[in-house]
């Protein structure tokens, strides 16, 4: 593993957790933290021992709030551009990671924070944990994907609200609007979240592959072309050894043996 300035990592069972440390500015996301998230994507993507990945903010009190706002000040036109394609685009790569990479939020996630959250593929947060997409206070938007993935996520209504106001909300709300999947206390969220990381890589790799890509691309399309993207990727697995194994390991009584083939 490489070693990182903003970031600590460990890597145990094939799980990669990723911790954000920047405590002492709530682990704000300024151009270090972004430019090593884009390398520790890369590593996600290449390192064949890490199986699935876990995002989480060092300290108790957040998970990121925010994109670091000491570094708006002064920003051209097209520097602003450039944050917000570079910021995205990684954001984007944790979207499309073949490999599941679960959020587990130990506190505020603002901003640039709850963007991140959003890229990941599924949402633990502690009971105190704290969401919003506060930008219109600063005269900003959201701009790592705030507008896009809280419309997919929550609806247009909750987006625009939660856009338009800033309001912050608690874990329960974040719960009942379906922004987290699963709210835990404190001491729980890190087996928990390792519980459900380990869940599915006992599961067919190919299998757990097909389905993040069929459930993120099929997500912008009609349901009918969503339906035929499905029964193509259906197709893609069944000819796979892992279904055969998979298949004759039911029959047998036993637990598969995946080889990811
Ligand atoms: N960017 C840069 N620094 C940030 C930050 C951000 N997004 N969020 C917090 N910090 C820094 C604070 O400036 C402070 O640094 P300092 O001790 O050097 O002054 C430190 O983190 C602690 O934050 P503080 O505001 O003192 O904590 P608090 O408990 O009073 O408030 C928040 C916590 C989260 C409500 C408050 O920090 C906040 O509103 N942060 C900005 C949220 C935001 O607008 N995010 C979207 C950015 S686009």
């Amino acid at each position: 593993m490489a070693m990182y300035k903003t970031l600590l990592t460990d890597l145990t069972d094939n799980i990669l957790t990723v911790t954000i440390h920047r405590p002492d500015k709530l682990n704000a996301l300024n151009k270090d933290v972004i430019a090593e998230l884009g390398e520790v994507v890369t590593e996600i993507y290449d390192n064949k021992e890490i199986r699935s990945a876990i995002i989480t903010g060092s300290g108790q009190r957040a998970f990121v709030a925010g994109a670091d706002i000491s570094e708006f000040m002064g920003l051209s036109r097209e520097e602003g551009q450039a944050l917000s394609a570079k910021g995205s685009d990684i954001f984007f790569r944790i979207a499309s990671s073949p490999k599941p990479i679960a959020a587990a939020i130990n506190g505020f996630a603002l901003g640039g924070g709850c963007e991140l959250a959003m890229a990941c593929h599924f949402r633990l947060c502690v009971t105190t944990a704290k969401f919003g997409q506060p930008e219109v206070n600063l005269g900003l938007i959201p701009g790592y994907g705030g507008t896009a993935r809280t419309t997919r996520r929550v609806g247009k209504g909750m987006a625009m609200y939660l856009c338009l106001t800033g309001e912050i909300i608690d874990a329960r709300e974040a719960l009942r609007i379906g922004l987290v999947q699963r709210v835990v206390p404190a001491a729980e969220l890190m087996n928990e979240a390792r519980r459900i990381a380990t869940t599915i890589a006992s599961k067919a790799p190919l299998a757990i592959a097909a389905c993040k890509r069929t459930i993120n691309n099929g997500a912008h399309l009609s349901i009918d072309d969503a339906l035929e993207l499905e029964a193509l990727e259906f197709g893609t697995l069944v000819d796979t050894e892992d279904i055969k194994e998979g298949t004759r390991a039911f029959l047998e009584k036993r637990k598969p043996v995946w080889k990811g083939k």
